[in-house]
């Protein structure tokens, strides 16, 4: 009864990995169910190539890739392209148009949990809105409404998730009524899980007997999750010519902002993205560089600290286009790039990673023990023929929600001041005096610009007490 097929037993044991087996016998017929969907789901195949990385990784800069060091050495920032400038209008009126016309998708990336945040489940239900209490996936999901109602066309949303997130996700979003979207234009997918390794011996680790010690496969497993979930016909299908992506922990963030989208869709990109100035080499972004023709994303985790902090004549960081993770691919992009042979490298992170021992004592290692790899959606980048940078505003668009509270930065209370500072600067804008020191929040759904400020507020009104506008 529950034995294994033999053709899966052969390919673990093929890659020397038959401990993981080790206490199957000894499982209830429920428990060999868990292992066996769980193996059933591991690319047995692609094991000695993730222990060949594992051994073979010594610094960040190793695993990131061989050609990695000269890369960078020869680097430079790219030109970015900014918002404002004497071309605003006409820009802002391309992607007004593609909003219009239904050509634009999006995909939430959504797979990563709150435990930096050190709570349980999905980011997206973690309550954000200063006065309102809303969760991130209202306010995010809030912003793809109130574009439907502003230009009259859907964004279709894909969502998605990860095995820490799934079942959550999905939950939350019956029991919000699809945070007021049609649930016709909106997929959840999966990304995929990767197994942990044993950092010394190269041993896939065991969380229980009946479960090994897994992982989310990074953001990049948006790609192949989203082919195999048929992601990119349905886009097709509604219509789009260009998705953006973006993280679910940044509820200030824009990637729908008509701009962003003009400058990408008149520069023909294959893949735009938003950056912010980095100004200090300790701030945790990605920095978008450029070598030989190509740009890329380095990981700042990946960043030497002297480059991080190498400086240009005039002051800047020699890498000052920082990564917040919100870009924009054209369709045909993303379907050459499925098309390509394993497209993304894997990054290795060393982290501590709960386990068994041989004779099935649990170890919670106080230090880094095991491998674990992940794909970064950004490393699309250096296939792309046209690449185009928008620098924003950070004030406007990245307030991203990272750490516990009373953390030094990227905390509730940071996020939250500001997005009331924003709401503030819009009040402002509108004509609207706010009180000092009063918290107001705008309805992600109803207040997109100035405009509907005004439709919301009497301008030259006066707001004395906690106010969400437009709600
Ligand atoms: C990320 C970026 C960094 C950028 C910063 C901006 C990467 C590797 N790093 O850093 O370059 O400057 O955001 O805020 O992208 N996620 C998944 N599945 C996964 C892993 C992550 O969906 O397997 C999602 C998370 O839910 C989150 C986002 O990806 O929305 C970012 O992941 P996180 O690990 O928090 O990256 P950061 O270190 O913050």
């Amino acid at each position: 009864m529950n034995a294994l097929p033999a053709s899966l037993v052969t390919a673990i044991s093929a890659v020397g990995q038959s401990e993981v087996l080790r206490f199957y016998d000894a499982l209830d017929a429920a428990g060999r169910g868990r292992l066996r969907a769980q193996l059933e789901s591991i690319d047995w195949d692609q094991i000695p190539r993730l222990c060949h990385l594992a051994a073979s990784a010594g610094s960040p800069a190793e695993a990131a890739g061989a050609d990695f060091t000269s890369r960078l050495a020869n680097a430079v920032t790219p030109p970015c392209l900014t918002l404002g400038g004497p071309t605003a209008e006409t820009t802002a009126a391309i992607g007004r148009r593609a909003l219009a016309l239904g050509h634009i998708g999006a995909v939430l990336v959504a797979g990563g949990q709150g435990s930096r945040l050190g709570c349980q489940g999905p980011k997206g239900v973690v309550p954000v809105g200063p006065v309102s209490g809303a969760s991130l996936f209202d306010i995010l999901l809030g912003k793809l409404r109130a574009v439907r109602r502003r230009h009259g066309a859907h964004v279709p949303l894909a969502i998605m998730t990860s095995s820490a997130t799934d079942a959550d996700t999905k939950t939350w979003l019956r029991e919000h009524d699809h945070g007021g979207l049609d649930p016709e234009q909106v997929l959840v997918f999966r990304q995929s899980d990767l197994p942990a390794l044993d950092a010394t011996s190269g041993k896939i680790l065991l969380d229980a007997p009946d479960r090994i010690a897994m992982a989310p496969d990074g953001h990049g497993g948006m790609l192949p999750a989203l082919v195999a979930a048929g992601g990119l016909e349905w886009f097709a299908a509604r219509g789009c010519r260009d998705v953006v992506t973006f993280q679910v922990d940044n509820p200030l963030t824009m990637p729908l902002h008509p701009e962003f989208l003009g400058h990408h869709i008149g520069q023909a990109a294959d893949f735009s993205t938003q950056v912010v100035r980095k100004h200090q080499p300790g701030e945790r972004v990605g920095i978008v560089a450029t070598s030989a023709g190509r740009t890329f994303v380095v990981e700042y985790s990946d960043l030497p600290a002297n480059l991080a902090a190498e400086r240009r004549p005039d002051g800047l960081l020699r890498f000052h286009a920082g990564s917040i993770a919100v870009h924009a691919f054209a369709l045909d992009f993303l379907n050459r790039a499925a098309a390509a042979a394993d497209p993304l490298p894997l990054h290795l992170a060393r982290k501590s990673v709960p386990h068994l021992t041989p004779d099935g004592q649990r170890v919670v290692p106080a230090q880094p023990n095991a491998i674990k790899f992940e794909r970064f959606i950004f490393d699309l980048m250096p296939l792309a023929e046209r690449v185009c940078l928008v620098e924003i505003d950070p004030a406007e668009g990245f307030a991203p929600l990272k750490n516990p509270p009373g953390a030094a930065a990227d905390a509730i209370e940071h996020v939250q001041a500001a997005l009331v500072a924003h709401a503030r600067g819009l009040l402002a804008k509108g004509g609207i005096c706010v009180a000092d020191a009063v918290v107001v929040e705008l309805d992600s759904a109803s207040i997109l610009d100035e405009d509907d400020i005004r439709a919301a507020v009497p301008p030259g009104s006066r707001i004395d007490s906690p106010r969400l506008i437009g709600g």
